[in-house]
C-alpha cells in the first residue's frame, strides 16, 4: 500500500518532473509511491499535501531541536532577510553568533562558519591534514561525515559481510565517481574496538593526520561509546600528534548546549557543528583548539567559502542558542526522550521480541536483534524486514520516524507526554499487525485477539 494519499502522489509524480528521482538529497527517495511530500512543519508535527499529521520523529535528521518553525528562531530570520544577508565582509550577526557557539561549547577557541556538515568535515580534514603533514585520515564504520570523497567509506549501507578482519579492515567505497588513489588515504575500524584502535596506532600513529570520529553513531543506531573508548583515541592522538576531529554534526546542542563534549568529558582538536545548531536552517561550525587556530591564522591551508556567516543562518543559530539556553528544553528532550524509550523496549517485551532500545534520549534506535549491538557490524543482526513493516504501518497511522533503523528516532523540545503517549498506541498498533504478516505473533497474544 503506499505512503501517499491522492494529493501527495499528484505533487511526488509532479517533483519528479523537475527534480531527479523528485528529490533534492538521494537518502530521501524512498521509491515514486512511498515518498512523501510535505506542505509544512510546526512544533512536533509536519503535514503532507493532503493536510495529513504526522508526529515527526525524524526532525530533518537531527537539525529540529527546538521544534519545527519555532516561533523565536522565524522572526531573527525574517529580521535578519530584511537587513540584507550575504556581504564580501565580516557582519554583525555572524560575530555575536561565533560568540555563542564558544560560550555554548566551551572547550573551543575560535571557530569559523560553513553552511553544511559536509563542508565543514571537509575543511576540518583538509585543516589537519595541512596541519599535522600528513595524509592518513582513520574513521569508523558505519560513521557518516557528509558526501565529500575522503569520508564516503564504509557508511551506513556498507555491507557487513565484506568488511574484512576486524583488526584489518577494508574500506568499503559507499559512491562511483571517487578517484581510485583516495582509498589509499583512508582507513577504516570498528567502533568501540579498543584492540584495533591500540593495534593501528602501533602501526600507523605516526603517519595519521586525523580520526574523525562520531562521538556517538548518529547514523548507526545512535550507538554510544563504550566507557573508556573516546578516552583511549584521546589519548593515542595526543601521544602521536594525530589530530582528533569530533563530528559533532548530530551530537552538538542536541545531547547537551555543549554536546557530546559535554556529555563524555572528552575534549578533541577540532569539532564540526551542524544540524541542532540552526533548528533547520543551513548553519554550520568548525570549532578549534587554541593549538589547531594558528592553521588557518597563518594563511597556506585553504578555508572559504562564498555564504558562511551569513545572516540568515547565523540569526537562526544564535536565536536557537538562546532558546536552547533560556528554556528547559533539555531537561522536557530527557523526560519525553526517555519515557519513549521506556515504553517502546517494554512493548517489545510483551510481544515478546528480542529488540534494544540504544542511544541516547534525543536520538535513539531500536534495534531487533539478540544482544545490545556496539558497533556497525552489529547489524547483520538486525531484522531490517520486521522493522521496516512496523515503520510503514506506525507511518500509515500518522506517526513518522525513519523507515531505516540506522537513523535514529529525533526528540525535539516540542513533542510532548501525549505525543508519546499517541505514539506507544501506534507502535503496538502496527506492531501487532507486521508480527501477524510475518506469521510471529506470540500464540497467547493470538487468542486474546
Ligand atoms: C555526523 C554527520 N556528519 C556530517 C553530516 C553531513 O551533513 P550535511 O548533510 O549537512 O552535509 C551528517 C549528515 O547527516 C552527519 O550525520
Amino acid at each position: 500500500m503506499s505512503m501517499q494519499g491522492p494529493r501527495t502522489g499528484d505533487w511526488f509524480a509532479r517533483a519528479r518532473r523537475s527534480l531527479v528521482n523528485g528529490v533534492s538529497s538521494g537518502f530521501r527517495y524512498l521509491g515514486d509511491e512511498d515518498t512523501i511530500v510535505i506542505d509544512r512543519g510546526e512544533g512536533a508535527y509536519v503535514y503532507d499535501m493532503d493536510g495529513k499529521r504526522y508526529i515527526d520523529y525524524q526532525c530533518a535528521w537531527g537539525p529540529i531541536i527546538l521544534g519545527h518553525a519555532d516561533p523565536v528562531v522565524t522572526e531573527a530570520v525574517v529580521a535578519a532577510a530584511r537587513d540584507g544577508t550575504t556581504f564580501a565582509m565580516t557582519q554583525r550577526r555572524e560575530v555575536e553568533a561565533a560568540e555563542a557557539v564558544l560560550a555554548a561549547v566551551k572547550w573551543a577557541d575560535r571557530i569559523r562558519f560553513t553552511n553544511t556538515g559536509t563542508e565543514a568535515t571537509m575543511h576540518a580534514l583538509r585543516l589537519a591534514r595541512g596541519w599535522a603533514g600528513r595524509d592518513l585520515v582513520l574513521k569508523f564504520e558505519g560513521h557518516y561525515h557528509g558526501t565529500h570523497d575522503y569520508v564516503l567509506f564504509t557508511t551506513a549501507g556498507a555491507p557487513p559481510a565484506h568488511l574484512g578482519s576486524r583488526l584489518r579492515p577494508i574500506p568499503f567505497q559507499n559512491s562511483s565517481g571517487i578517484p581510485e588513489g583516495i582509498r589509499s588515504y583512508v582507513r577504516t575500524l570498528p567502533f568501540n574496538d579498543t584492540t584495533a584502535v591500540l593495534d593501528y596506532f602501533a602501526d600507523y600513529g605516526h603517519q595519521t593526520a586525523a580520526v574523525i570520529i562520531e562521538p556517538a553513531a548518529g547514523n548507526a543506531f545512535g550507538i554510544l561509546p563504550e566507557p573508556g573508548f573516546l578516552e583511549t583515541v584521546r589519548r593515542l592522538c595526543t601521544e602521536t600528534e594525530t589530530v582528533l576531529i569530533f563530528d559533532e554534526v548530530k551530537t552538538g546542542f542536541r545531547f547537551a548546549l555543549g554536546g557530546a563534549v559535554e556529555t563524555f568529558g572528552v575534549v578533541p582538536d577540532i569539532a564540526t557543528y551542524a544540524k541542532a545548531l540552526g533548528n533547520g536552517f543551513p548553519v554550520a561550525a568548525v570549532a578549534l583548539s587554541e593549538e589547531m587556530v594558528d592553521g588557518w591564522r597563518l594563511g597556506g591551508i585553504a578555508q572559504a567559502g562564498t555564504y558562511g556567516g551569513n545572516g540568515i543562518s547565523t540569526a537562526a543559530a544564535r536565536a536557537t542558542l538562546g532558546q536552547l539556553q533560556a528554556t528547559d528544553a533539555y531537561a522536557r528532550i530527557e523526560k519525553v526522550g526517555l519515557a519513549l524509550m521506556e515504553g517502546l523496549a517494554r512493548v517489545l517485551v510483551e510481544f515478546g521480541v528480542e529488540s534494544q532500545v540504544i542511544g541516547h534520549p534525543s536520538m535513539f534506535s531500536i534495534y531487533l536483534g539478540e544482544g545490545r549491538p556496539t558497533e556497525y557490524r552489529d547489524i547483520a543482526g538486525h531484522d531490517a524486514r520486521l522493522y521496516s513493516a512496523v515503520i510503514a504501518g506506525m507511518i500509515h497511522r500518522g506517526v513518522m520516524p525513519c523507515i531505516d533503523a540506522r537513523e535514529p528516532w529525533f526528540i525535539s523540545a516540542a513533542h510532548t507526554m501525549e505525543d508519546v503517549a499517541q505514539t506507544l498506541e501506534v507502535f503496538s498498533d502496527a506492531l501487532v499487525s507486521a508480527l501477524e504478516l510475518a506469521g510471529s505473533l506470540p500464540s497467547h497474544l493470538d487468542e486474546a485477539d
